[in-house]
């Protein structure tokens, strides 16, 4: 199974699903819309829409219900990158192959996008019609992205970035942070694919909840690493802006080589958890493998 023609259909499905739920930009206030459409559509990787497809092609889940879960996950993820690039946070100028949202716009625009965005999320999720079978686990979802989005999850992980910044961390706490930056968001896409399918067998939710905090970390590790060896081209971002704004990274606490082996090891873990599951996985672990192995 090749994972590129599935990565190309989730962008695909997932910039429809957006397109149609982001107001038009004619709308007043057009240079708000205009501002959370430059930011949302047509680019990205699309990583945790396609955890949540994933997800509920491995659980057996109806894709117009994925269809809510994967855009609300993106919106609170566009949200998070629109303030991650602003001046008070990494103030980074490219993003995803062109100018940052502030700018592009302005840095009042630009929050107000990211605010804009994250309520949407909600508005998707709380609005979305959905089958019987996952309208039961509505409001499980919203807890879960709401949780993953706030400051127990991303939003608290930011916080924890920006203290970190010019620090040395002890590993644990390097760890915490990167869970809730980013991990967070990654394991609420693989919770709210199986809420669409439908599961709530305990081994099947432990084991799924191990997998997503595995490749969640695992992702924030590799992100590091692409900061100073990545592409700029490729990845669409500054590269060796974390060094220079002293961030506090894998790479920085333990050096390139042992990050590298960290999220190797992460990866592995993740794909043991899946292990006890008797569902055609071998999507998953594609997954799980890309996150280490990609360029972008
Ligand atoms: C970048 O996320 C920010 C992190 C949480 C590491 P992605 O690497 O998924 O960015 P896009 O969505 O592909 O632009
Ligand atoms: C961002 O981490 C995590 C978010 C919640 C957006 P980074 O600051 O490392 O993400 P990039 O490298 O700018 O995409
Ligand atoms: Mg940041
Ligand atoms: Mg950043
Ligand atoms: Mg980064």
């Amino acid at each position: 199974m090749n994972l590129k023609p599935s990565i190309k259909d989730c962008q695909q499905r997932i910039n429809s699903v957006l397109d149609k739920y982001l107001p038009d930009e004619n709308k007043t206030p057009s240079r708000l819309h205009q501002a959370m459409r430059y930011a949302i559509l047509d680019a990205g990787k699309r990583l945790r829409p396609l955890l949540v497809y994933s997800c509920g092609e491995v659980f057996g889940a109806n894709e117009n219900d994925l269809d809510a879960a994967a855009a609300a996950v993106e919106c609170i993820h566009v949200y998070s990158l629109i303030h991650d690039d602003l001046p008070a946070m990494d103030d980074d100028d490219l993003r995803r192959g062109k100018a940052t949202c502030h700018i592009q716009y302005d840095e009042a625009t630009a929050i107000l996008a990211g605010d804009a965005l994250q309520t949407l999320a909600f508005d998707i999720l709380i609005n979305h019609p959905l089958s019987n079978s996952a309208e039961v686990f509505r409001l499980d979802m919203l807890k879960e992205l709401s949780f993953a989005s706030g400051s127990l999850g991303m939003g608290g992980g930011q916080m924890l970035d920006l203290q970190a910044t010019n620090k040395k961390l002890q590993l644990e706490e390097l760890k915490t942070m990167h869970k809730m930056k980013t991990g967070a968001l990654i394991k609420a896409s693989i919770s709210l694919g199986l809420h669409c399918s439908g599961i709530d067998d305990k081994t099947t939710i432990e084991s799924m909840t191990n997998y997503g905090e595995l490749i969640g970390l695992a992702f924030q590790v590799k992100d590091d690493i692409l900061d100073i060896e990545g592409d700029t081209e490729v990845i669409g971002k500054p590269t060796g802006s974390d060094t220079a704004a002293n961030k506090s990274t894998f790479p920085a606490l333990m050096g390139l080589d042992s990050a590298k082996s960290y999220a190797q090891q992460l990866v592995s873990e993740a794909l043991q958890a899946l292990r006890p599951l008797s569902y055609n996985m071998e999507r998953l672990q594609q997954l799980a493998t890309y996150i280490i192995e990609r360029h972008h």
